[in-house]
């Protein structure tokens, strides 16, 4: 009975602040140039073998789009501990919305252990971490009168039942009947039950961005071709881009390439825009390039530039990224040559708090 009661209210008061949200979406003053990202997930430390960086793709993206001068709201969970201190304290440099930050009294902040080889980066994730426990009200309390234009949400935060069912609440009332957009990054890893969490998420989701390999798992999973990978350019894969879709009733589709660039599939599944990478980038590693690719689409799309301008700005913050070590730099500065004069950057002082913050950065 006393479970029943807390739902109700939980759903009324959800209900109001998404309303509220969509009220000053209708009211809108600039709406073209305002709105933010709510960004639902992990933050973490990633500890490399030579050092420890504050990290998670949620993470990432919120602290990129807050430096390009996009209102970011994080909503995760973190241990009473000193790694947690380190996250709030990366987060808040990188002027991101701090009011989603859940402070868990018994679970300790999420830790990965990283190995980084020529080809590619490994990941073991500790279990039962701070942010396997996302509480919903909380998150509901930091959103309340946010104009949020876009949800941002991954797979990975959605392996404990808690943060899973709080991720879900938060992306069905925000895209489905407020009229948010709701945007997931697959950042596919592997866990238990991952193909029913990818069909559940596919089903929430608005926008859809996933890299060439994650698209090729979609649709051998969901597809109603044969499972042999499919040629890109072929009709076959063409057919059966579209058949995933409308299967999900998504808007859009990203698909990064790695260094092959990216393609823009539309809501019918033509093949709308295709860009390249930017050539000849010396890169330093690729951790977090699909992240800051999110994370200038999202931050363009909210400043109101072009579907083309937004991708192709997001390529060239993801080549960037890719030439430098980590998933986020260690200064805003970094953005500047991307964000309207107003964003506002601080840089001397960036660069000073830079040589005496921990190193950040990472997984995607
Ligand atoms: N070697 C490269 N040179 C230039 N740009 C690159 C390179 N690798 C990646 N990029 C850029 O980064 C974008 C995202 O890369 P990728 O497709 O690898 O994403 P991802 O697999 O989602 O990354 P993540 O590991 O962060 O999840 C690409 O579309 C491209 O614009
Ligand atoms: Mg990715």
């Amino acid at each position: 009975m006393a479970q029943a009661m807390v739902q109700v209210m939980v759903q009324v008061n959800a209900q109001s602040i998404f309303q509220n949200t969509a009220q000053s979406r209708a009211q809108g003053e600039n709406n073209k140039a305002k709105g933010g990202v709510i960004v639902v997930g992990e933050a973490l430390l990633d500890i490399f073998p030579s050092r420890t960086v504050v990290g998670g793709a949620p993470f990432n993206v919120a602290c990129s789009m807050a430096a390009l001068g996009a209102d970011a709201c994080l909503i995760t969970r973190l241990g009473n501990d000193a790694n947690g201190d380190l996250v709030r304290a990366g987060a808040a440099r990188f002027g991101v919305g701090l009011n989603g930050l859940q402070t868990d009294a018994v679970r300790a902040t999420g830790t990965v252990q990283v190995r980084v080889t020529a080809t590619e980066n490994h990941f073991s994730i500790a279990d039962d971490q701070a942010w396997d426990y996302l509480d919903l009200q909380p998150a509901l309390d930091a959103i309340e009168g946010q104009r949020a234009k876009f949800l941002y949400f991954g797979t990975l935060a959605q392996r404990s039942k808690q943060s899973r069912d709080t991720i879900r609440y938060l992306a069905d009332r925000f895209g489905g009947q407020f009229g948010g957009r709701v945007y997931l990054d697959l950042n596919l890893r592997e866990m238990p039950d991952i193909r029913a969490i990818c069909k559940d998420s596919l089903a929430l989701a608005d926008i859809l961005k996933v890299n060439e390999e994650e698209l090729r798992t979609l649709l051998e999973w969901f597809g109603e071709s044969s499972a042999a990978p499919l040629p890109w350019r072929s009709e076959n894969f063409r057919a059966a881009v579209t058949a995933l879709i409308k299967k999900f009733a998504l808007t859009c589709l990203i698909v990064t390439r790695g260094a092959k660039g990216y393609a823009y599939f539309d809501v019918h599944g033509s093949l709308q825009i295709e860009g390249d990478a930017v050539k000849n980038v010396a890169v330093a590693d690729t951790v977090g390039a699909g992240d800051s690719f999110s994370a200038m689409f999202l931050a363009s799309q909210v400043q109101g530039l072009s579907l083309d301008e937004s991708l192709a700005r997001a390529s060239e913050l993801a080549a960037a990224i890719c030439g430098i070590n980590g998933a986020v730099p260690p200064s805003r500065d970094f953005y500047a040559r991307w964000c309207p004069p107003e964003a506002g950057h601080a840089s001397a002082d960036d660069v000073k708090n830079a040589a005496s913050q921990p190193e950040r950065q990472t997984h995607g």
